[in-house]
């Protein structure tokens, strides 16, 4: 590992060593290739005349951002970097400059924003003890129930990298709103405080890391559900991929979909509703607590998704032609069926006063909910909730912590020293 001492010594030169020869590599090369803005009579010294001081350093320096063109720069920004009018702003393909974030438009995104920056939370503020315990105690939990805690935080390990991956590396270039940027950037934060709070639980209840962060490609149930994300990822991810034909801009809907509509809005619903399940029950309460705080910021992420969808469709509504109305209903209906094959895999049999017979009329009730969200035909009529207690988890506030194990007030910047 490198310590501090390392880099102090080293870049061990000859004693006779000059300055210039052990300058950083940032620093030679400001000094050997000025860079095109420099003018000619404040051309940097050549390499004949390398700075024998630092303040030779200092002085190039000073000179090219004197003489910097600031144009090449705002030339790179469409329209030249105007002031923004609001009504040029749109949520795909707007040609105006995406870095000024007011006047806003979409209310809606920036609200989402500040609703989750109060959300705020880390996985170590959770007291994990009682579950050690239990999960340790060979007649804490029933084999069903271990096999629960192990398929979820199988899944979801992993799972919310997929969508982190999603957000940063294939959809953000495409969402040209500064408001609704704003808001993927805290959602691809709270990811990682996903990611984060999975691999604690892990951690700290001293499962094999190897087993659950590899089920997402050795176990089925898991796998297909992880695959079928995958599969819409790719075409998005593709460097080249743009949008502006009816058909990528499509293509783009169909990545919103499938990890705001089916991933985050279903795939997460049957291993959520176990584990809280399980709390409920006041089993694993440490775990069941951090899935609560995640099922809060998931059904933020879900919503937002929803109303990104919405607000692309009215602005193209040329897109969301019928073929494609009920391309977008099978997707959600492949969805419920991995969910629901998970739910048989993971529960053979009725534990935590659940079996996968209630968890299918669940799924259907909820695939109706993301079908008539999106305008879409509810394909199944009558599907009731059987586990009410789910949406009332969903809309606690923090401090009214459900599982009653403390009440915790996040301090911003509580922990700040100067
Ligand atoms: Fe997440
Ligand atoms: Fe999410």
């Amino acid at each position: 590992m490198l310590s501090w001492d390392d880099f102090e010594t080293k870049p061990q030169q000859p004693e006779n060593a000059t300055k210039a020869q052990v300058a950083p590599e940032s620093q030679t090369k400001s000094v050997q290739e000025p860079s095109a803005s420099y003018t000619a009579e404040t051309t940097a010294p050549s390499a004949s005349s390398a700075p024998q001081n630092g303040s030779t350093a200092v002085d190039a320096a000073r000179a090219a951002i004197a003489t910097m063109d600031p144009a090449p720069g705002l030339e790179e920004l469409e329209m030249g970097a105007a002031r923004i009018q609001v009504d040029e702003k749109r949520i795909i393909n707007c040609r105006a400059d995406l870095n000024q974030l007011v006047p806003f438009k979409y209310d809606w995104a920036w609200q989402k924003y500040l609703d989750g920056c109060a959300n705020h939370w880390m996985p170590q503020e959770i007291n994990m003890n009682k579950d050690v315990s239990m999960w340790k105690d060979p007649n804490g939990l029933t084999d069903d129930e271990r096999r629960i805690v192990e398929y979820s935080l199988g899944y979801f390990s992993t799972a919310d990298s997929l969508v982190a991956n999603n957000l940063v590396l294939a959809i953000y270039r495409h969402i040209t709103n500064p408001e609704c940027r704003q808001y993927l950037l805290r959602q691809s934060f709270e990811e990682a405080i996903h990611t984060h709070a999975y691999q604690y639980c892990v951690e700290s209840l001293g499962m094999d890391e190897g087993e659950v962060f590899n089920m997402y490609r050795e176990v089925p149930a898991v796998a297909k559900k992880a695959a079928w994300s995958l599969s819409h990822t790719q075409a998005i991810g593709d460097p080249n991929f743009k949008t502006g034909t009816v058909e990528s801009d499509q293509e783009l809907l169909r990545n919103l979909i499938a990890f705001y509509a089916v991933t985050e809005g279903i795939f997460f619903y049957c291993g959520f509703s176990q584990i809280l399940s399980m709390g409920r029950r006041n089993k694993m309460t440490g775990v069941a607590e951090q899935f609560q705080y995640i099922l809060r910021d998931e059904s933020m992420h879900l919503n937002f998704g929803i109303d990104v969808i919405n607000q692309i469709k009215l602005e193209n509504p040329h897109l969301w032609t019928a073929e494609f109305q009920q391309e977008v209903t099978q997707m959600i209906l492949e969805g419920m069926e991995l969910e629901v094959s998970y739910a048989r895999d993971t529960m053979p049999r009725g534990v935590l006063g659940m079996n996968a017979k209630m968890m299918e009329e669940y799924l259907q009730f909820i695939a109706n909910r993301r079908l008539s969200q999106l305008g879409l035909k509810e394909q199944f009529p009558g599907a009731q909730n059987p586990f009410p207690w789910m949406s009332e988890i969903m809309d606690l506030r923090k401090e009214k912590n459900f599982f009653e194990t403390r009440v915790i007030e996040y301090q911003t910047g509580g922990a700040l020293q100067w």
